[in-house]
């Protein structure tokens, strides 16, 4: 059993009210049970920027979840949010590689094409068509208070906003509105993305008014908070592509031993589940723990004074052994681009046809369907 600690609920300096975190958490409670009795009524939407390779804080933190959500039956669509990736920086990158990429980790780790609907919203016209409504009912006020778009301007090391930066929490609004998907899993620090995405939807209905036959054009999604703990880099701090401190998927055996050799422990050689005093040292043994399924607790007892070396050596192995069947799956789906490129456009065309008829009731509510 993977260890199911409570979310941290963030101190006063944090952007999101501890209140909202913890509704937000009851919340998720309450859906969680609902899944187990009807996941039908369930449509999941969640997405990853193809701006590098995911790592094993993705594969903990969301993608694990999502195979567990599709199992359990509930109608899961994975966005590769392309657009996404020119929010902040120049270029594109290598993207196709990069998308390339993510449908290899996503297949390798569980996700079925049969079930479950992987598209990227470049592909989807009418998917972004319904930006240009949704910007009319959100102020320029509210988009600059965004803490997500704050933080995000932050990182960009101070660079200039792009119009696309201050307004791709609508887009990313329309993501989820235009699949009418009603549940989006998420981290705490993005539940203002789905605030702002449920007074989209109400303000739509109250302003435009409502579809041919009545109904509210868009339902208005909730969070799914994760109840994964939060998985950090090799050297404690958070895990980035940048700080070379992650374990990617894509990563073989022999690399992920090299970065774990490297990583940050303490002096005291009896190793011990203290995250407060010792969080290097706890987040290693938190990684041991959700690739072996042990508790961290056990993990540490067992190593005793063994140290850092037996501590290392224990992570690598729960880590390698874990993840060589995926790894395994995902050597074999990298060969073979035509077939990932064609789950790709399978669910470019279903999500098109939902797209499409989505925006024909927004016009229809509008008074555009002349
Ligand atoms: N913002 C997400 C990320 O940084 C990707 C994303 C785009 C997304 N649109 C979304 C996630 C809608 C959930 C719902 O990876």
């Amino acid at each position: 059993m993977t260890p199911v600690q409570e979310p941290v609920i963030p101190e006063g300096d944090s952007q999101v009210s501890t209140a909202s975190v913890r509704k937000a958490i009851e919340r998720s409670r309450e859906i969680e049970e609902q899944i187990d009795i009807d996941p039908s009524r369930f449509r999941v939407l969640t997405g990853d920027r193809p701006t590098g390779k995911l790592h094993l804080g993705h594969y903990f933190g969301t993608l694990k979840g999502r195979v567990e959500l599709q199992n359990r039956g509930v109608d899961t669509w994975i966005l590769v949010a392309d657009y996404q990736v020119i929010t902040d920086r120049d270029g594109v990158g290598p993207i196709r590689e990069r998308v390339l990429g993510l449908l290899a980790d996503y297949l390798a780790a569980g996700i079925d094409p049969e079930r479950s609907t992987i598209f990227a919203h470049s592909a989807v016209p009418a998917l972004n068509q319904l930006m240009i409504p949704f910007l009319s009912l959100v102020t320029e006020s509210e988009l600059h208070r965004n803490p997500t778009v704050k933080a995000e301007l932050q990182a960009t090391g101070g660079r200039a906003m792009t119009g696309l930066l201050l307004t791709y929490p609508v887009h990313q609004a329309a993501d989820i509105l235009f699949c009418k998907a009603n549940l989006v899993p998420v981290g705490q620090d993005q539940l203002p993305h789905i605030e702002l995405t449920r007074q989209i939807a109400s303000r739509f209905d109250r302003r435009y008014g409502r579809d041919a036959e009545g109904k509210p054009v868009f339902r208005r999604p909730d969070a799914l908070l994760s109840k994964a703990p939060a998985i950090l880099g090799t050297d404690g701090t958070k895990m980035s592509k940048s700080r070379g401190n992650t374990i990617e998927l894509a990563m073989t055996a022999d690399e992920t031993a090299k970065i774990l050799k490297k990583a940050k422990t303490d002096s005291d050689r009896v190793i011990t589940f203290d995250p407060v005093t010792r969080p290097e040292v706890s987040n290693l043994l938190l990684l041991a723990s959700m690739a072996s399924g042990e508790e961290p607790e056990v993990i540490a007892e067992r190593i005793g004074d063994g140290g850092g070396g037996v501590l290392k050596k224990t992570v690598t192995d729960a880590i390698n052994d874990h993840l060589a069947p995926l790894r395994a799956r995902r050597t074999e789906l990298e060969k073979d681009p035509a077939y990932l490129l064609s789950v790709l456009e399978a669910g470019v065309a279903k999500a098109n046809e939902e797209a499409d008829r989505t925006l024909l009731q927004a016009r229809e509510a509008m008074g555009m369907v002349y």
